[in-house]
């Protein structure tokens, strides 16, 4: 019998304390004891791989997430935003799958792809599985699409045994139309919508091209007016609850080397747009004394944002209203970042007039998150003035932090110890569970329903980039993982 190492590197958890980003995460993982070996997938194929169902939930899942990754609006770069063709085309190859698992299909007033089984009582509560089928610019193939795929694979796998009609409860797989929010900068249109907090407001937001998202749903055929996005929401009696499974996108699972975690919370965001306006210039006659140049204004204001978010206390403490709980739970988990940066008119040899910069600021703790908003937007209006240059503020984006439901986290942590066991033999240590720092669906969706995540192990801890990736056998285990899941709701 051969095997194979599932673990990419395994560090013992001495070396994995000195890692200094870790420490910031100590405070928001606990493991029962660190593993104390590399746990191996059984490569004794045959039998066992075609009983664990290898040829659905891992060949064909891998497949999948590869063509699937191939659907793009770019040339050579996957990007897929809300409501772009290729997200259309996305639906559609997403709609065979759903189908080709026993589900039946609908794309709903906001572009959510829905894929639903009704079980014995197709009137019982649902649990709802779900994740988003957009992406971030030049994005990983994993992000979103890897929870669509593994639910659905699930599915198939209990159609294939002719026990989908076994389940207690309505299934449902939604592939969500919006979660990264590239096109709108307004997150969670799709998840939103079906748990009832997105504004009728948002249906007028526009994007760069001034295309408002209820034109961008006109032009794919959809006709959405306030009453029936309000339509939209679902009914709480009827969900049971909502499980997401996502690719980790932090380092955590492959530094503890273990493919499969459980999510205990995630972190509140806010996302701003800053807009810094000055005296449009020509770059060589305008004197450095006279000039109001907005350039350098975002420059220092860049730099404040991250000295801000690298050292909360230094800028929070002083005030003396904060607990010490906010202060420490800023200094482990704040983390900001300008990541779009545009100016105007852009041109080598002009002072620009104006420059427009995007913020992203996250903390696990909500009260923290508004104090260092607080301070952040206090001290850029004086380094404005200071610099005769006019500051807007725009809030885009709020998402408080979620705690995912401990009885669905602990049914996530039995299935993925029984899968996990079912690939490898007995496993002597405890799924890891942890925090989350990336933003999902989930915390939309936590407005209707109870939530549980569960996190699969990337490599590097890589994600919004191409190098994002995730081993065949996680993908296999993750797969497993839901089925066993779903075992546990027949
Ligand atoms: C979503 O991926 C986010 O956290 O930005
Ligand atoms: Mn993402
Ligand atoms: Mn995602």
């Amino acid at each position: 019998m051969t095997t194979t190492r599932i673990s990419h590197f395994s560090l013992s958890f001495d070396l994995f304390f000195s890692f200094s980003f870790l420490l910031s995460l100590l405070s928001t993982i606990s493991l029962a004891s660190s593993p104390s070996s590399s746990y191996l997938y059984s490569a004794d194929k045959e039998g066992k791989t075609r009983a664990l169902h290898s040829e659905i939930l891992r060949n064909e899942a891998v497949a999948r997430l590869n063509e699937l990754g191939k659907v793009s609006d770019a040339d050579g770069y996957l990007e897929r935003t809300f409501m772009s063709p290729a997200s259309v085309r996305a639906g559609i190859l997403i709609r065979e799958w759903m189908e080709d698992a026993g589900l039946r299909t609908w794309v709903d007033s906001m572009g959510n792809l829905h894929g639903r089984v009704g079980g014995i009582n197709s009137s019982a509560q649902a649990l709802l599985i779900g994740s988003h089928l957009d992406t971030v610019v030049d994005a990983g193939i994993f992000d979103g699409s890897l929870g669509i795929i593994s639910a659905i694979s699930a599915l198939k796998v209990l159609k294939s045994n002719g026990k989908l009609g076994e389940l207690k409860r309505p299934i449902e797989v939604i592939a969500f139309s919006d979660e990264e929010g590239v096109r709108f900068q307004s997150t969670f249109l799709g998840s939103a919508a079906v748990a009832g907090v997105l504004p009728v407001t948002a249906l007028k937001i526009s994007d760069k091209s001034g295309v408002t998202v209820q034109d961008s749903l006109k032009g794919n055929s959809i006709d959405i007016a306030e009453e029936s996005l309000l339509q939209l929401k679902y009914d709480p009696a009827s969900v049971w609850g909502y499980v997401e499974l996502h690719i980790e996108q932090g380092p955590v699972l492959e530094w503890v080397g273990f493919p499969l975690g459980v999510v205990k919370g995630i972190a509140g965001q806010t996302r701003m747009k800053v807009t810094v306006r000055g005296s449009q210039g020509h770059a060589g006659t305008v004197p450095m004394s006279m000039r109001r140049d907005p350039m350098a204004a975002a420059a220092e204001l860049i730099v404040l944002l991250e000295s801000l978010c690298k050292h909360p206390r230094d800028f929070l403490s002083d005030s003396g209203s904060y607990s010490e709980f906010t202060m420490e739970s800023l200094s482990t988990s704040l983390v900001c970042t300008v990541g779009e940066i545009s100016t105007w008119p852009s041109a080598s040899n002009v002072i620009p007039g104006q420059v427009t910069f995007t913020v992203d600021l996250r903390a696990i703790d909500d009260v923290g998150r508004e104090a260092a908003l607080y301070e952040l937007s206090n001290r850029t209006y004086q380094i404005c003035d200071r610099r005769s240059v006019s500051c807007i503020i725009e809030r885009k984006h709020d998402a408080n932090a979620v705690i995912c439901d401990p009885e669905l986290s602990s049914q996530l942590k039995s299935a993925a110890y029984s899968a996990l066991n079912r690939m490898m033999g007995e496993i002597q240590d405890e799924v890891p569970v942890l925090m989350s720092g990336a933003g999902h669906d989930a915390m939309a969706m936590s407005h209707l329903t109870k939530v549980g995540m569960l996190f699969v192990r990337c490599r590097g801890g890589i994600s919004h980039s191409p190098e994002e990736h995730v081993l065949d056998d996680d993908v296999w285990a993750a797969g497993l993982a839901l089925l066993a899941l779903l075992e546990t709701h027949m």
